[in-house]
């Protein structure tokens, strides 16, 4: 099935309206993120959802006032772990649920725990975050698909999210995802010509 269609239909929704998105439907982009791929398989992505009017408020001015924070029905906040250990915990985990031999597991996350060690911090967080923007496409799709209208945000005071949030120091914020029914229709699609894509 191409998903030409649905990125045709999808847009940035600037504001929403006081229509609230059922919880199933949540549930469903939060499974669409649990099943992204990641280098590695690492899946640092962990996710913070926020329905409460007082908290969104309190995050709105932490948000340049974009009025998408305030009238969105959830908003999901898209944490980046920077956490080797954590990280590494939660794969081994999951390999082993998976059915593989501990030794065997053992053995890959401590070549790759060394490699993820050689990255500066910088580099380290770049890297992991990239893994992050992979799960955010793939969420705002699966919002699509559910006609579920949303904003991917980078606009926001990282520093003061953590604040209002009590966020720990390991996670980076990320990038924003206000879902909910858009209050106004799609502006018109703008984007580069094939001829200027394919180099
Ligand atoms: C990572 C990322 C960050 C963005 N940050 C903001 C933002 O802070 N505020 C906003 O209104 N739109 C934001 N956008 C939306 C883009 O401006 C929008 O996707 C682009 O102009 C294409 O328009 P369309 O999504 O309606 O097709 C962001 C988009 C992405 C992918």
């Amino acid at each position: 099935m191409s998903l030409v269609p649905l990125l045709r239909k999808r847009f940035c929704a600037k504001e929403f309206t006081s229509e609230k998105i059922p919880e199933e439907k949540i549930n469903s982009i939060i499974e669409a993120i649990r099943l992204s791929p990641s280098s590695y398989n690492l899946q640092p992505w962990r996710i913070k959802i926020i329905k409460d009017q007082e908290t969104k408020e309190k995050l709105f001015p932490a948000s340049y006032n974009q009025k998408q924070i305030t009238t969105c029905s959830h908003l999901l906040i898209f944490l980046t772990s920077l956490d080797i250990d954590e990280i590494l915990g939660k794969l081994k985990k999951a390999r082993l649920e998976a059915g593989t031999p501990e030794e065997q597991v053992d053995a890959y996350l401590s070549r790759l725990k060394a490699s993820l060690e050689k990255k500066s911090p910088l580099e380290l967080r770049m890297y992991l975050e990239e893994q992050t923007y992979i799960a955010l496409g793939i969420a705002m799709l699966e919002a699509a698909s559910l006609d579920i209208d949303s904003c991917a945000m980078g606009g926001f005071i990282e520093e003061e999210y953590k604040k209002i949030l009590n966020i720990p120091e390991k996670y980076a914020v990320s990038v924003l995802l206000p879902l909910g029914k858009a209050a106004h229709p799609p502006r018109p699609k703008i984007r580069i010509d094939k001829e200027d894509l394919l180099i």
